[in-house]
């Protein structure tokens, strides 16, 4: 395989949303390969759009959970880029464990590079 036909590899969290299938819709015609996220892979009415896309490049689906830690170590495997666009939409709320949602995809690229969480 020549340099010209390696893809680069994006994550973008979120792929049942406006923006994250906007940039995926992007990404693919630009020839970068997409691994996305989304809380219910069974779900069609959310996602067909999704299988739409799969016709443009290599796109894989696969479920993560912002309150779960741990979750996005599958989607951000293997990736060299990664795009946080899935939200709650309580993002404003004044609980403080809504924002420890960002942390958990953090923590699993974290990982993915052998980097100390406590570096982040
Ligand atoms: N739309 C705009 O014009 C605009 C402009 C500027 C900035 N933004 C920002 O861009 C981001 C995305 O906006 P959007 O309009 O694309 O929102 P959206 O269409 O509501 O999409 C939000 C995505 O986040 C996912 N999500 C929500 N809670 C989750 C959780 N707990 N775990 C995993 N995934 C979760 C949703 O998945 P489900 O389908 O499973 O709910 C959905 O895929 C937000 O931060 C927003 O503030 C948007």
């Amino acid at each position: 395989m020549s340099v010209a036909e390696v893809k680069k590899t994006a994550c973008v969290t979120g792929g049942s949303g406006y923006i994250a299938s906007a940039l995926i819709k992007l990404l693919l015609e630009k020839g970068y390969a997409v691994k996305t996220t989304v809380r219910d892979p069974d779900n069609v009415e959310k996602n067909s759009h999704l299988k739409d896309l799969e016709t443009l490049g290599p796109l894989e689906i696969v479920h993560a959970q912002l309150d779960e830690e741990g979750s996005f170590d599958n989607a951000v495997s293997g990736c060299d880029y990664v795009f946080l666009v899935a939200a709650p939409t309580n993002l404003g709320s004044a609980d403080p464990e809504v924002n420890r949602h960002f942390y958990h995809v953090s923590f699993s690229f974290a990982r993915l590079l052998g980097v100390s969480r406590d570096t982040i």
